[in-house]
């Protein structure tokens, strides 16, 4: 069974919402997006919860009666960004106000989760802070906050699953679009929503980890590790595809831990949810991000040789290349087995195209131990790569470690085994060069003409089209290609 369990305390005692008033329309919400995808998801799902009350979207918070930062935890300079970001909207409020109109400010996202009250102390501008949980009380807690003029903190870990109690996505984005269109005719333009028609779309099915990696956050922001059940995964996606989405990325901080209920009242793991999602009509391609090397089952490797709408690109982080590193990551597997599972991986689907996450400078990380990182790297070949250098985070274990890594040596790591990655990511586009792959087109590029697409393996892909293939798979020739994308002829 999905569990939802003991979570980190709320430092505020929860609130109850009042059921939301109905708005008069015209109203617009500006929701800028921090951090991974899925705060991107969630802030669909923001925007979302809103619509009912008449709202559409804004990308120009000048515009917008309430603005919502949906922030990051993961590393320092996330969490300081949010702060110069609240510095900024403080300037909009103030003309604003100066012309007679309200902007309410909320924090959502894994900061508000960690700082909770702290946020409106420091940013008196913030009327209500907002854990990732409690998205379907939104609405209700914002307008509270207007009517009683007070500042508002949500952080618990809320009985109700949220996901049950937010909109129906179709529903809700057709009236988003709709206020969208209605509000068109008045001066100020608010933006389409262009994801109401993009053909690829995030589903979060999984959220929370309890993995504990001694670095990270996210058990703490996230709370425990819950999956959502099978049939309404099913649902939403077959929402997404009666609004044209052809490509879904199930989402999970641990996605792969993914053990929902399925029809047949068992739990179901990851492999066969996508199974599940491959059937519902329209869609094509079928991605999961991100996943942990220890919940890499034998079914889901299988899954990259039977099931053919799932695309041959993988995230799987490493963070590290020497075992007793990984050991102080806590991160519960050695270098070799992660070795083990990109060649069983490799057998079953010989053209996976592989991608990580690594971080440089751990606590105590050696010059021969950040080698071992380099090695494996050269080892595997990646696709595509992400790297941090290590950021101590307040109430983590490794943060307490006392042999912390100069600065100056961790940026001269993350340099080095950048230009490794970086080369190798270009290695592996130019070997797209003079064959011919199915391309999903997503949007308009820059330059008149172009279009943007990607690739099964997740590159992006230019060429030149009519707009009408957007939404489209089409076989593309591959003609040129650079460290970032591909170029190529229809
Ligand atoms: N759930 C995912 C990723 C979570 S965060 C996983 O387990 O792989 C995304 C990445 O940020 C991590 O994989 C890690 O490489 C990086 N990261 C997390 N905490 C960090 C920290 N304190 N310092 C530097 N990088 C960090
Ligand atoms: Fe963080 Fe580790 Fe969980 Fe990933 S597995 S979210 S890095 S604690
Ligand atoms: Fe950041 Fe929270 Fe995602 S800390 S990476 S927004 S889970």
């Amino acid at each position: 069974m999905s569990n939802r369990n003991d979570a980190p305390e709320a430092d505020v005692a929860t609130v109850q919402p009042p059921e939301p008033a109905p708005q008069k329309s015209g109203k617009k919400v500006h929701v800028k997006t921090f951090g991974c995808q899925m705060n991107v998801y969630d802030s669909e799902r923001i925007a979302e919860a809103l619509a009912p009350m008449g709202y559409s979207e804004t990308d120009t918070q000048e515009d917008a009666d309430i603005v919502i930062l949906n922030t990051c935890h993961i590393r320092e300079k996330a969490a300081e960004k949010v702060y110069s970001e609240l510095g900024r909207v403080r300037l909009v409020k103030e003309s604003r106000e100066a012309e007679g109109k309200q902007t309410m400010v909320a924090v959502a996202g894994c900061v508000a989760q960690a700082e909770g009250a702290e946020i409106s102390r420091r940013a008196p501008i913030v009327d209500l802070v907002i854990g990732p949980q409690s998205y379907h009380r939104l609405p209700a807690l914002l307008e509270q906050a207007r009517t009683e003029k007070r500042k508002l903190v949500e952080t618990a870990f809320p009985e109700e699953e949220k996901f049950d109690e937010l909109p129906d996505r179709a529903t809700a984005q057709a009236l988003l679009e709709k206020a969208a269109l209605s509000a068109r005719q008045t001066k100020s333009a608010p933006k389409l929503p262009a994801r109401s028609r993009a053909p690829t779309a995030f589903l979060t099915v999984q959220e929370g980890c309890d993995k504990f990696c001694t670095f990270c956050v996210v058990p703490y922001t996230r709370g425990m590790e819950y999956s959502r059940g099978v049939e309404k995964l099913a649902g939403e996606a077959a929402s997404l595809s009666s609004r044209g989405v052809r490509e879904v990325t199930l989402l999970g901080q641990n996605v792969n831990a993914y053990h929902g209920e399925g029809a047949d009242g068992k739990d179901w793991s990851l492999a066969q949810l996508i199974d599940r999602i491959a059937d519902v009509e329209g869609i094509e391609r079928i991605r999961y991000t991100t996943s942990h090397p220890r919940d890499m089952s034998e079914d889901l490797i299988a899954a990259h040789w039977d099931q053919d709408k799932l695309m041959p690109y993988l995230h799987l982080p490493f963070q590290a290349g020497s075992d007793r590193i990984l050991a102080a990551m806590n991160r519960k597997h050695t270098a070799d087995e992660y070795r083990s599972i990109i060649d069983r991986l490799r057998n079953a689907r010989p053209d996976l195209a592989l991608s990580t996450d690594i971080i440089v400078g751990f606590p105590g990380e050696t010059d021969a131990e950040f080698a071992e990182t380099i090695a494996l790297v050269e080892e595997i070949e990646f696709a595509q790569a992400y790297s941090f250098k290590y950021s101590p985070r307040p109430g983590t274990p490794a943060a307490k470690i006392e042999e912390q890594v100069p600065e100056d040596v961790k940026t001269a790591r993350l340099h080095q085994l950048q230009d490794t990655l970086f080369a190798q990511q270009t290695k592996f586009n130019k070997s797209m060069v003079g064959r011919t792959i199915p391309v999903l087109f997503e949007r308009l590029g820059r330059q008149e003409g172009q279009l943007v697409g990607r690739s099964p393996y997740l590159q992006p892909v230019h060429a030149s089209g009519q707009p009408e293939i957007i939404g489209k798979i089409v076989d593309v020739a591959i003609t040129g290609a650079t460290q970032n994308s591909l170029a190529g002829d229809i």
